[in-house]
Protein backbone atom coordinates (compact mmCIF):
# COMPACT_ATOMS: atom_id res chain seq x y z
CA UNK A 1 0.00 0.00 0.00
CA UNK A 2 1.51 3.44 -0.97
CA UNK A 3 -1.53 5.65 -0.13
CA UNK A 4 -4.51 5.77 2.05
CA UNK A 5 -7.49 8.08 2.58
CA UNK A 6 -9.36 8.16 5.88
CA UNK A 7 -11.91 9.88 7.90
CA UNK A 8 -10.84 11.09 10.79
CA UNK A 9 -14.01 12.16 13.13
CA UNK A 10 -14.62 14.65 15.77
CA UNK A 11 -15.15 13.76 19.37
CA UNK A 12 -16.82 15.07 23.00
CA UNK A 13 -14.16 14.97 25.64
CA UNK A 14 -14.71 15.20 29.58
CA UNK A 15 -18.17 14.33 28.86
CA UNK A 16 -19.40 16.78 31.96
CA UNK A 17 -17.93 14.88 34.74
CA UNK A 18 -14.19 13.16 32.98
CA UNK A 19 -12.25 16.38 32.73
CA UNK A 20 -9.21 15.13 30.54
CA UNK A 21 -10.49 11.55 30.98
CA UNK A 22 -13.79 10.82 28.93
CA UNK A 23 -14.26 11.21 26.04
CA UNK A 24 -16.62 9.67 22.71
CA UNK A 25 -16.41 9.66 18.92
CA UNK A 26 -19.15 11.30 16.85
CA UNK A 27 -19.94 10.05 13.80
CA UNK A 28 -20.77 12.62 10.81
CA UNK A 29 -18.02 15.59 11.47
CA UNK A 30 -14.70 14.85 10.56
CA UNK A 31 -11.69 15.41 8.39
CA UNK A 32 -10.74 13.76 5.50
CA UNK A 33 -6.41 13.08 5.15
CA UNK A 34 -4.65 11.56 2.22
CA UNK A 35 -1.40 10.12 3.26
CA UNK A 36 1.24 8.52 0.71
CA UNK A 37 4.98 7.00 0.98
CA UNK A 38 7.91 9.32 -0.65
CA UNK A 39 11.08 8.50 -1.64
CA UNK A 40 11.94 11.57 0.23
CA UNK A 41 12.19 10.84 3.59
CA UNK A 42 10.17 12.57 6.75
CA UNK A 43 7.25 14.62 7.12
CA UNK A 44 5.60 16.50 4.31
CA UNK A 45 2.75 18.41 4.49
CA UNK A 46 1.36 19.17 1.03
CA UNK A 47 -1.89 20.34 1.54
CA UNK A 48 -4.36 21.91 3.91
CA UNK A 49 -7.90 23.09 3.04
CA UNK A 50 -10.76 23.97 4.66
CA UNK A 51 -8.58 25.76 7.42
CA UNK A 52 -5.66 28.25 7.45
CA UNK A 53 -3.42 25.89 9.41
CA UNK A 54 0.65 25.79 9.21
CA UNK A 55 1.94 23.77 6.81
CA UNK A 56 5.31 23.64 8.77
CA UNK A 57 6.00 20.12 9.95
CA UNK A 58 7.04 21.23 13.53
CA UNK A 59 4.32 23.68 13.28
CA UNK A 60 1.24 21.14 12.43
CA UNK A 61 -0.44 18.72 15.12
CA UNK A 62 -0.04 16.22 12.46
CA UNK A 63 3.43 17.07 11.62
CA UNK A 64 4.99 16.31 15.05
CA UNK A 65 2.56 13.14 16.12
CA UNK A 66 3.77 11.63 12.72
CA UNK A 67 7.46 12.72 13.58
CA UNK A 68 7.14 11.36 17.02
CA UNK A 69 5.69 8.03 15.80
CA UNK A 70 8.76 7.74 13.54
CA UNK A 71 11.13 8.83 15.73
CA UNK A 72 9.96 5.31 17.57
CA UNK A 73 9.89 3.89 14.45
CA UNK A 74 11.94 5.21 12.02
CA UNK A 75 11.32 3.93 8.26
CA UNK A 76 13.69 4.31 5.14
CA UNK A 77 11.44 6.34 3.27
CA UNK A 78 8.90 9.48 4.05
CA UNK A 79 5.30 10.55 4.10
CA UNK A 80 3.26 13.48 2.26
CA UNK A 81 0.33 14.57 3.81
CA UNK A 82 -3.07 16.35 2.42
CA UNK A 83 -5.31 17.76 5.16
CA UNK A 84 -8.97 18.56 4.43
CA UNK A 85 -10.56 20.13 7.26
CA UNK A 86 -14.21 19.25 9.12
CA UNK A 87 -13.60 20.27 11.63
CA UNK A 88 -12.82 24.22 12.57
CA UNK A 89 -9.62 24.42 14.94
CA UNK A 90 -10.99 26.06 18.58
CA UNK A 91 -14.73 24.33 18.42
CA UNK A 92 -14.04 22.11 21.00
CA UNK A 93 -14.78 18.83 19.04
CA UNK A 94 -11.24 17.66 18.63
CA UNK A 95 -10.04 19.15 15.66
CA UNK A 96 -6.27 19.11 16.44
CA UNK A 97 -7.35 15.00 18.12
CA UNK A 98 -8.51 14.02 14.44
CA UNK A 99 -4.99 15.39 12.92
CA UNK A 100 -3.09 14.42 14.99
CA UNK A 101 -4.40 10.95 15.18
CA UNK A 102 -5.10 10.18 11.21
CA UNK A 103 -1.54 11.21 10.47
CA UNK A 104 -0.23 8.40 13.30
CA UNK A 105 -3.18 5.75 11.95
CA UNK A 106 -2.62 6.51 8.16
CA UNK A 107 1.56 5.89 8.31
CA UNK A 108 1.12 2.91 11.08
CA UNK A 109 -1.21 1.65 7.93
CA UNK A 110 1.61 2.55 5.17
CA UNK A 111 4.13 0.90 7.10
CA UNK A 112 2.43 -2.16 7.39
CA UNK A 113 0.41 -1.74 11.33
CA UNK A 114 3.28 -2.51 13.34
CA UNK A 115 1.23 -0.67 16.15
CA UNK A 116 -2.03 -1.43 17.34
CA UNK A 117 -4.40 1.53 17.82
CA UNK A 118 -4.31 1.94 21.42
CA UNK A 119 -0.52 2.01 20.86
CA UNK A 120 -1.05 4.89 18.44
CA UNK A 121 -2.53 7.16 21.08
CA UNK A 122 0.91 8.33 22.85
CA UNK A 123 1.99 9.71 19.64
CA UNK A 124 -1.13 11.66 18.90
CA UNK A 125 -1.35 13.29 22.14
CA UNK A 126 1.59 14.79 21.21
CA UNK A 127 -0.25 16.57 18.77
CA UNK A 128 -2.79 17.85 21.62
CA UNK A 129 0.46 18.88 23.16
CA UNK A 130 1.39 21.41 20.76
CA UNK A 131 -2.29 22.82 20.22
CA UNK A 132 -2.82 23.19 23.58
CA UNK A 133 0.35 22.77 26.20
CA UNK A 134 -0.95 19.56 27.53
CA UNK A 135 -1.16 16.00 26.43
CA UNK A 136 -4.79 14.70 27.21
CA UNK A 137 -6.08 12.05 25.44
CA UNK A 138 -9.34 12.27 25.97
CA UNK A 139 -9.85 13.30 22.58
CA UNK A 140 -7.20 11.51 20.52
CA UNK A 141 -8.71 7.91 22.06
CA UNK A 142 -12.02 8.02 21.11
CA UNK A 143 -10.98 8.99 17.46
CA UNK A 144 -8.56 6.01 17.00
CA UNK A 145 -10.56 3.37 19.30
CA UNK A 146 -14.29 4.52 18.22
CA UNK A 147 -16.75 4.68 21.22
CA UNK A 148 -16.55 6.18 24.63
CA UNK A 149 -12.86 6.06 26.34
CA UNK A 150 -11.51 6.37 29.79
CA UNK A 151 -8.12 7.69 30.18
CA UNK A 152 -6.53 5.65 33.57
CA UNK A 153 -3.79 7.34 33.27
CA UNK A 154 -2.15 9.61 30.67
CA UNK A 155 1.40 8.52 31.09
CA UNK A 156 1.88 5.94 30.42
CA UNK A 157 -0.80 5.86 29.07
CA UNK A 158 -3.37 3.40 29.49
CA UNK A 159 -6.44 4.18 27.83
CA UNK A 160 -9.91 1.72 28.66
CA UNK A 161 -12.88 1.35 26.00
CA UNK A 162 -16.15 1.58 27.26
CA UNK A 163 -19.31 -0.01 26.41
CA UNK A 164 -22.38 2.60 25.83
CA UNK A 165 -25.73 1.37 25.16
CA UNK A 166 -26.83 1.74 21.56
CA UNK A 167 -29.48 3.84 22.48
CA UNK A 168 -27.47 6.74 23.27
CA UNK A 169 -27.42 9.84 21.07
CA UNK A 170 -25.57 13.05 21.26
CA UNK A 171 -26.66 16.52 19.99
CA UNK A 172 -24.16 19.10 19.58
CA UNK A 173 -24.06 23.38 19.12
CA UNK A 174 -21.20 24.47 17.65
CA UNK A 175 -21.19 28.37 18.01
CA UNK A 176 -19.14 29.48 15.49
CA UNK A 177 -16.82 31.32 17.81
CA UNK A 178 -12.92 30.64 18.78
CA UNK A 179 -12.42 29.33 22.39
CA UNK A 180 -8.58 27.81 22.06
CA UNK A 181 -8.14 25.37 24.90
CA UNK A 182 -4.91 27.04 26.21
CA UNK A 183 -7.48 29.91 26.85
CA UNK A 184 -10.27 27.34 28.30
CA UNK A 185 -7.37 25.97 30.50
CA UNK A 186 -6.19 28.87 31.93
CA UNK A 187 -9.31 30.07 33.61
CA UNK A 188 -9.14 26.90 35.53
CA UNK A 189 -7.96 26.64 39.27
CA UNK A 190 -4.53 24.65 39.89
CA UNK A 191 -6.41 23.39 43.52
CA UNK A 192 -9.79 22.03 43.97
CA UNK A 193 -12.15 21.27 47.51
CA UNK A 194 -12.25 18.11 48.86
CA UNK A 195 -15.82 18.00 48.91
CA UNK A 196 -16.34 19.20 44.87
CA UNK A 197 -13.25 16.08 43.91
CA UNK A 198 -16.22 13.92 46.13
CA UNK A 199 -19.17 14.77 44.71
CA UNK A 200 -17.10 14.79 41.12
CA UNK A 201 -15.31 11.10 41.11
CA UNK A 202 -18.81 9.87 42.64
CA UNK A 203 -20.35 10.73 39.61
CA UNK A 204 -17.60 10.04 37.18
CA UNK A 205 -17.82 6.44 38.90
CA UNK A 206 -21.55 6.12 38.14
CA UNK A 207 -21.53 7.23 34.76
CA UNK A 208 -19.09 4.52 33.86
CA UNK A 209 -21.29 1.94 35.55
CA UNK A 210 -24.33 3.61 33.86
CA UNK A 211 -22.76 2.47 30.69
CA UNK A 212 -21.60 -0.60 31.40
CA UNK A 213 -24.75 -1.49 32.77
CA UNK A 214 -27.13 0.50 30.45
CA UNK A 215 -28.65 2.48 33.04
CA UNK A 216 -29.86 5.87 31.98
CA UNK A 217 -31.13 6.82 35.69
CA UNK A 218 -26.85 6.57 36.86
CA UNK A 219 -26.12 8.31 33.26
CA UNK A 220 -28.52 11.10 33.88
CA UNK A 221 -28.09 11.59 37.55
CA UNK A 222 -24.28 11.99 36.84
CA UNK A 223 -23.85 13.73 34.09
CA UNK A 224 -22.61 16.90 36.17
CA UNK A 225 -19.46 18.68 36.20
CA UNK A 226 -18.80 20.61 39.45
CA UNK A 227 -15.45 21.68 39.05
CA UNK A 228 -14.67 22.55 35.56
CA UNK A 229 -17.95 24.12 34.41
CA UNK A 230 -18.23 26.55 36.69
CA UNK A 231 -15.18 28.50 35.28
CA UNK A 232 -15.96 27.89 31.84
CA UNK A 233 -19.18 28.15 31.59
CA UNK A 234 -18.97 31.80 31.16
CA UNK A 235 -16.68 32.01 28.50
CA UNK A 236 -19.43 30.36 26.14
CA UNK A 237 -22.73 32.97 25.40
CA UNK A 238 -25.85 31.05 25.90
CA UNK A 239 -24.19 28.25 27.52
CA UNK A 240 -27.01 28.14 30.17
CA UNK A 241 -29.83 28.72 28.17
CA UNK A 242 -29.14 25.71 26.50
CA UNK A 243 -28.30 23.40 29.39
CA UNK A 244 -31.91 24.83 30.78
CA UNK A 245 -33.74 23.94 26.98
CA UNK A 246 -31.49 20.56 26.52
CA UNK A 247 -32.57 19.58 29.98
CA UNK A 248 -36.19 20.66 29.62
CA UNK A 249 -36.11 18.66 26.40
CA UNK A 250 -35.71 15.57 27.56
CA UNK A 251 -31.98 15.39 27.39
CA UNK A 252 -30.34 13.27 30.07
CA UNK A 253 -27.46 15.56 30.34
CA UNK A 254 -25.77 18.34 29.28
CA UNK A 255 -22.36 20.12 29.10
CA UNK A 256 -19.32 21.83 27.29
CA UNK A 257 -18.33 19.92 24.89
CA UNK A 258 -13.75 19.73 25.42
CA UNK A 259 -12.97 22.87 26.04
CA UNK A 260 -15.78 24.71 24.41
CA UNK A 261 -17.56 26.29 22.57
CA UNK A 262 -19.44 24.13 21.44
CA UNK A 263 -21.73 22.38 23.76
CA UNK A 264 -23.18 18.68 23.91
CA UNK A 265 -26.26 16.77 25.19
CA UNK A 266 -26.78 12.87 25.46
CA UNK A 267 -30.34 11.79 24.99
CA UNK A 268 -32.21 8.23 25.23
CA UNK A 269 -32.95 7.35 21.44
CA UNK A 270 -32.93 9.48 18.44
CA UNK A 271 -36.75 11.08 19.08
CA UNK A 272 -35.50 12.51 22.43
CA UNK A 273 -31.87 13.84 20.67
CA UNK A 274 -34.33 15.44 18.13
CA UNK A 275 -35.98 17.65 20.43
CA UNK A 276 -33.20 18.60 22.10
CA UNK A 277 -31.97 19.79 18.71
CA UNK A 278 -34.51 21.55 18.25
CA UNK A 279 -34.94 23.37 21.20
CA UNK A 280 -31.36 24.22 20.87
CA UNK A 281 -32.04 25.61 17.82
CA UNK A 282 -35.20 27.64 18.50
CA UNK A 283 -32.89 29.35 21.47
CA UNK A 284 -29.84 29.98 20.26
CA UNK A 285 -30.95 31.77 17.02
CA UNK A 286 -32.15 34.74 19.45
CA UNK A 287 -28.22 34.79 20.09
CA UNK A 288 -25.95 37.24 17.47
CA UNK A 289 -24.25 34.12 16.71
CA UNK A 290 -23.90 31.91 13.77
CA UNK A 291 -24.07 28.25 15.05
CA UNK A 292 -24.08 24.59 13.30
CA UNK A 293 -26.13 21.63 15.27
CA UNK A 294 -25.58 17.67 14.95
CA UNK A 295 -26.94 14.86 15.94
CA UNK A 296 -24.64 11.89 16.26
CA UNK A 297 -25.20 8.33 17.35
CA UNK A 298 -21.56 7.25 19.26
CA UNK A 299 -19.33 6.54 16.90
CA UNK A 300 -17.90 2.72 17.34
CA UNK A 301 -15.27 2.36 15.10
CA UNK A 302 -13.07 5.86 15.62
CA UNK A 303 -10.76 6.69 12.02
CA UNK A 304 -12.22 4.97 8.75
CA UNK A 305 -10.53 3.77 5.84
CA UNK A 306 -12.43 5.58 2.73
CA UNK A 307 -9.52 4.12 0.26
CA UNK A 308 -5.91 2.81 -0.48
CA UNK A 309 -3.98 1.87 -3.42
N1 LIG B 1 -9.83 17.73 28.33
C1 LIG B 1 -9.44 18.81 27.49
C2 LIG B 1 -9.86 20.12 28.11
C3 LIG B 1 -10.08 18.64 26.14
O1 LIG B 1 -11.02 20.20 28.53
O2 LIG B 1 -9.06 21.05 28.22
C4 LIG B 1 -9.70 19.72 25.16
O3 LIG B 1 -10.36 19.48 23.94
Amino acid sequence: MNEIKLFCPASVANVSCGFDVLGFCLEPIGDEMVIRKTSKKGIHIIKIEGQKLPLETQKNVAGVAALALLEDHPCNYGFEIEIYKGIKAGSGIGSSAASSAGAVFGINELMGKPLSRNELIKYAMKGEKLASGSAHADNVSPVLLGGFTLVRCSKTPDIIALPFPSELYATVIHPKIELRTSDARAVLKKKIYLDKAIEQWGNLAALVSGLYTNNFDSIKNSLVDVIIEPHRSALIPGFQELKKVAIESGALGCGISGSGPSVFALSKGHKTALEVQNGMNNTYKKFNIEYELHLSRINPKGIQIISSK
